[in-house]
């Protein structure tokens, strides 16, 4: 078998930038990586192509009367820059301690590991391991999945299972595992605004015209209220409120709301309808300015009225607000808001579905709960128990994966998604890293999840 360790520092050396075309070479060296992986664990591996980057499928038939489980992974990651940011460089697997840091370690190559080994060990142990699996790993999560409707229309049949289970989540703590019951969804756009034909001294216009740059900051200001909610009317429309349990859990996490904002170097909470921060980024909708720009940038100062600006903005969505209907509703209100004096363009990126679970044996668990996925919940919860000395926490999670709304929607499936990732692992910033002792912890969890569903 494999060691894990040295696979996940192999993965992480091959830079797989889903979003920058000039990482190409990364991306089909991480599919390389994973393909012969899978190969030699019997499976059968397909790399479907798609317009952008291929999905790697790996397969163990067996006869329809096994359980089949699609366990999903990514293998892209996030651009590494800030590069001066770095204490290693990003591509150079680097341990410090009992941590490993690198971009995309733990989003989502470490922790899809834990699964990839956990079904190597299975198999290796008993080749007659009675169910089926799929492993789809995409590379295109970071970059919304633009690709997953064609692969779903090609391949939807085959990626039908009883349930996903996905690792791609994270926990308040290295000690304390959460399994993730939400996930939120997102609309994403960009919006510019352009007036004179080029940029103009602002001695010779000022005065006689609207700047672009006043008509976007204008615009972006209008959207929420001082109290932090939106300002987009219907926006919160179809937003449905947690259930009483939900909530309890969220309270049990063992951070507090100042500690979460400390660790990024803020001091005070900031959050929309009276919510705690740990119930805001989990139940709340979001409008965010990614990125704004425009204008002169370099050292000192000039006297100008710039030809445009523009601004990146992302919507985070909750249960039950549909992508399409807000999407509609914020770019009428921009529009509408728009002064006549200037140009707007608005660009429509990526929306994603949100989606949500219901563990068994609550209030709300729905009475059809396929059993699989009922028998894997409490599998995990056992299993996670032994693993880390505590029973998980059931809470959602206020980052997306869309492609998990759009396989719920298209296929029936719901997910147990277990992360190994925590706040701690600087998703998306600079050192990112994962902490090696989760693996053996996640591999068991893994294993125990597996075996409870191949032997009912
Ligand atoms: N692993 C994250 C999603 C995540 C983050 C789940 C935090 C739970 C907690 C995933 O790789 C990711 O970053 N997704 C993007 C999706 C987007 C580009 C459509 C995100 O959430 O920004
Ligand atoms: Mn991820």
């Amino acid at each position: 078998m494999f060691d894990p360790i040295e696979v996940i520092k192999e993965l992480v050396s091959h830079p797989s930038v889903s979003t920058d075309p000039s990482y190409e070479a990364g991306m089909q060296g991480t599919r390389d990586v994973l393909t012969k992986l899978l190969d030699g664990m019997s499976l059968k591996v397909e790399v479907v192509p798609t317009d952008r980057h291929p999905v790697i499928l790996a397969k163990r038939t067996g006869p329809d009367s096994w359980p089949h489980v699609v366990i999903y992974g990514h293998y892209d990651v996030q651009p590494p820059d800030p590069l001066d940011e770095w204490n290693s460089p990003a591509f150079e697997p680097t341990m410090k301690g009992t941590r490993l840091y690198g971009r995309g370690v733990a989003d989502n190559k470490g922790p899809m590991m834990a699964h990839v080994t956990a079904v190597g060990r299975l198999l290796e142990d008993n080749p007659e391991f009675p169910l089926r699996i799929t492993f789809l790993i995409e590379g295109e999560e970071e970059i919304g999945s633009p690709s997953l409707p064609a692969v779903l229309e090609s391949h939807g049949e085959s990626l039908r299972g009883d349930f996903i289970l996905l690792s791609d989540t994270l926990n308040p703590s290295e000690d304390q595992v959460a399994i993730t019951t939400g996930l939120r969804g997102m609309v994403s756009f960009e919006i510019e605004v352009s007036g004179p034909n080029r940029d103009v001294h602002s001695g010779m216009y000022g005065g006689s015209i609207y700047n672009p740059l006043q008509a976007l900051t204008e615009i972006c200001a209008s959207l929420h209220h001082p109290d932090g909610r939106i300002n987009v009317p219907g926006f919160y429309d179809d937003v449905i409120t947690p259930e009483q349990w939900e909530k309890d859990e969220v309270a049990k996490l063992p951070v507090t709301d100042l500690e979460f904002v400390q660790a990024v170097g803020v001091d005070k909470i900031f959050t929309a309808n009276n919510r705690t921060a740990m119930e805001g980024v989990r139940y709340e909708p979001t409008l965010e300015i990614n990125g704004i720009g425009g204008g002169y940038q370099g050292p000192g100062d000039k006297t100008i009225i710039a030809k445009k600006g523009f601004a990146k903005i992302t919507c985070r969505l909750v249960a039950n607000q549909d992508p399409d209907d807000i999407q509609k509703k914020v770019f009428k209100t921009i529009r509408e808001r728009c002064p006549e004096h200037v140009k707007l363009t608005i660009n429509a990126f990526h929306n994603g579905l949100c989606y949500s679970v219901v563990p068994p044996g609550k209030p709300n668990t729905p009475a059809n709960q396929n059993p699989h996925l009922a028998r894997a919940f409490a599998a995990c919860d056992k299993a996670v128990e032994v693993a880390f000395g505590i029973p998980p926490l059931y809470t959602r999670e206020g980052g997306s994966i869309p492609i998990i709304g759009s396989l719920n929607k298209a296929l029936g499936m719901d997910c147990l998604m277990l992360g190994l990732g925590t706040g701690e692992n600087n998703l998306h910033s600079p050192n990112e890293s994962f902490d090696l002792s989760m693996l053996e912890k996640g591999i068991s969890v893994s294993k125990s999840i597996l075996k409870a569903v191949a032997y009912p």
